[in-house]
């Protein structure tokens, strides 16, 4: 089986290449490096022992995208490519739902002139918004997201669902909470651009003090120590959650398919435990600051992440400690090459 992975060479998409190698899948990678670097490349190979295949482009250049559909029996795909900077969303919104709607469009387009299924989507709990119970389930109601980027995520899973009607087609749209961690080789992670905004990559980078102290936005949150609540998942064990939806939806009889999976841990983790945590991991400190809240953030948000383990046979396994763990190494692997 061949299967198209879109933004391969990025944060989770390199290590679900990874698992889909180790899998016996062939893979096609097709990713613009706007978020990543080529040396990625290398290191999934040196991983995983083997060589995907590599395209450098834009998705929205359709001629090029037709070009890798003729030169490959595509029989799925898994689409990561996108924009993902929330605060940068509000200021360019255009180039969000261009890059993010218009990328998805075209392989859509494709898959239906080549009568192809199997489409898997990144989405994001971010759906959710501040939702009413928790843990949240994939039949909690979404909410209008605040972000724009947060809308194309919304809309991306509104375009398969029409996809999958209207065509016949078997998509699945997982809904990722938090991310976090590095490959165990210290080989793959996230690449920081700029000062970074989520949590443990700021974390990491003030332990190493490249940041001279960490803000915490918020202690006067209705939780336990007044620090926001997340569900932070590590980023190999949702890099397998893929490889198993992935032969869910190839072994589906059905014609049509629209699975909806929340990947969390099911276990919430305020940022103070966050800091905890990576500090008694890598026995460094992480100097801290309390500061007024983020515009935006919502106080919690956990999975309830069972229908992935029924339907999947999939779990989180990787305790917070363990993950921040495999962070920190990843940190002093960027270190030694710059
Ligand atoms: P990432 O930025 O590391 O990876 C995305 C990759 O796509 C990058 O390598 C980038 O170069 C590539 N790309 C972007 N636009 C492209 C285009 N037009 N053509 C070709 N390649 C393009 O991000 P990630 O953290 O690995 O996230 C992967 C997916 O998961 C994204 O869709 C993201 O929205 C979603 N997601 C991420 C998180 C998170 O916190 N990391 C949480 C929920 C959902
Ligand atoms: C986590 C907690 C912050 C940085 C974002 C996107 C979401 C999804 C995952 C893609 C919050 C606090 C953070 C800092 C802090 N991505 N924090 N100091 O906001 O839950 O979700 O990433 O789909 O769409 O919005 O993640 O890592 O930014 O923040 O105190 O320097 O850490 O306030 O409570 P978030 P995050």
């Amino acid at each position: 089986m061949t299967i198209l992975v879109t933004g391969g060479l990025g944060y989770i998409g390199s290590h679900t290449v990874v698992e889909l190698l180790n899998n016996n899948f062939d893979v096609v990678i097709v990713d613009d490096l706007s978020n990543s670097e080529k040396f990625i490349l290398k290191n999934i190979e040196e991983v995983a022992g083997k060589k995907p295949v590599f395209y450098p482009f834009d998705l929205k250049r359709k001629e090029l995208l037709s070009q890798v559909f003729d030169a490959h029996q595509i029989d799925g795909c898994i689409n990561f490519a996108a924009y993902k900077a929330v605060g940068e969303s509000q200021e360019k919104p255009l180039d969000y739902y261009e890059n993010n709607l218009f990328t998805l469009i075209n392989i859509l387009q494709e898959f239906k002139k080549r009568n192809i299924s199997n489409f898997i989507f990144s989405s994001s709990c971010t759906v959710y918004g501040q939702a009413d119970e928790q843990p949240i389930h994939e039949s909690t109601p979404l909410k209008t997201p605040e972000s724009s980027y947060g809308k194309t995520k919304q809309m991306g899973e509104e375009i398969l669902k029409d996809f999958a009607t209207a065509y016949q087609k078997k998509v699945t749209l997982l809904r990722y909470f938090n991310p976090i961690g590095s490959h165990p080789s210290a080989l793959l992670g996230e690449l920081p651009l700029g000062i970074p905004n989520n949590l443990v990559p700021y974390v990491t980078q003030t332990a190493s003090k490249i940041r001279e102290k960490l803000s915490i936005w918020g202690n006067d949150y209705p939780t336990e120590d007044g620090t926001a609540i997340r569900d932070y998942i590590y980023v190999v064990d949702l890099a397998k959650a893929h490889v198993k939806a992935l032969q869910k939806l190839l072994n589906e009889t059905s014609e049509t398919v629209i699975d909806i999976y929340n990947l969390g841990t099911g276990k919430g983790s305020s940022v103070l435990e966050v800091v905890g945590a990576f500090e008694r991991a890598n026995h460094v400190e992480v100097p801290y600051q309390i500061c007024a809240r983020r515009a935006g953030d919502i106080t919690i948000a956990f999975a309830n992440a069972d229908k992935a383990e029924r339907e999947l046979g999939w779990k989180a396994e990787t305790t917070l400690e363990e993950a921040l763990r495999t962070t920190w190494e990843w940190q002093k692997y960027l270190e030694s090459r710059s």
